[in-house]
């Protein structure tokens, strides 16, 4: 065979093939691609989740997506180098001033132990975990 009717077979072979991965891909369960909302959160942390999700989500988002009255915690400004735990108990404990976000003040949240905080913060890196963000 000439080998121009031979690099043309070659070419027509890694069409069909590209073809073929693509529509394995179309028909992909796109519930599979891993989110902090598509994954059920797992037993351990399902008390830190219940704690945040009435105490933290009001203002943080369920999952800690964000709300217009509160900043998203899937942002690496707070993942654990930049926001470390201790960050997070002064934050509840304490409030936080504005700074930031446009969100205004943090108010401190009553009712807060430090075990309630410990339960809360393992659920709140496991959501950052699930979206990549350390
Ligand atoms: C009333 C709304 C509201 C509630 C409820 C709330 N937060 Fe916040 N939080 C905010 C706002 C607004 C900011 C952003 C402040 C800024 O501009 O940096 C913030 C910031 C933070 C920060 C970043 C602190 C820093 O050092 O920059 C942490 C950590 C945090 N919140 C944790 C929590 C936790 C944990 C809970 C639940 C126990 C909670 N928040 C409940 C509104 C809220």
């Amino acid at each position: 065979m000439h080998w121009v009717v031979k690099t043309g077979l070659f070419l027509l072979i890694l069409l069909a093939i590209g073809c073929e991965s693509k529509n394995s891909d179309a028909t992909a369960d796109p519930s599979a691609t891993p989110t902090a909302s598509a994954v059920t959160v797992p037993p351990q942390f399902q008390k830190g989740e219940a704690a945040f999700n009435s105490n933290c989500a009001v203002c943080h988002g369920i999952g800690g997506v964000g709300t217009d009255t509160g900043p998203p915690f899937l942002d690496r400004v707070y993942e654990p180098n930049h926001h470390g735990d201790q960050a997070f108990y002064r934050a509840a404990m304490q409030g936080v001033r504005a700074h930031h976000w446009k969100f205004g003040n943090m108010p401190p949240v009553e009712g807060m132990t430090k075990d309630l905080m410990v339960d809360i913060i393992s659920y709140i890196r496991w959501t950052q975990r699930q979206a990549g963000i350390h």
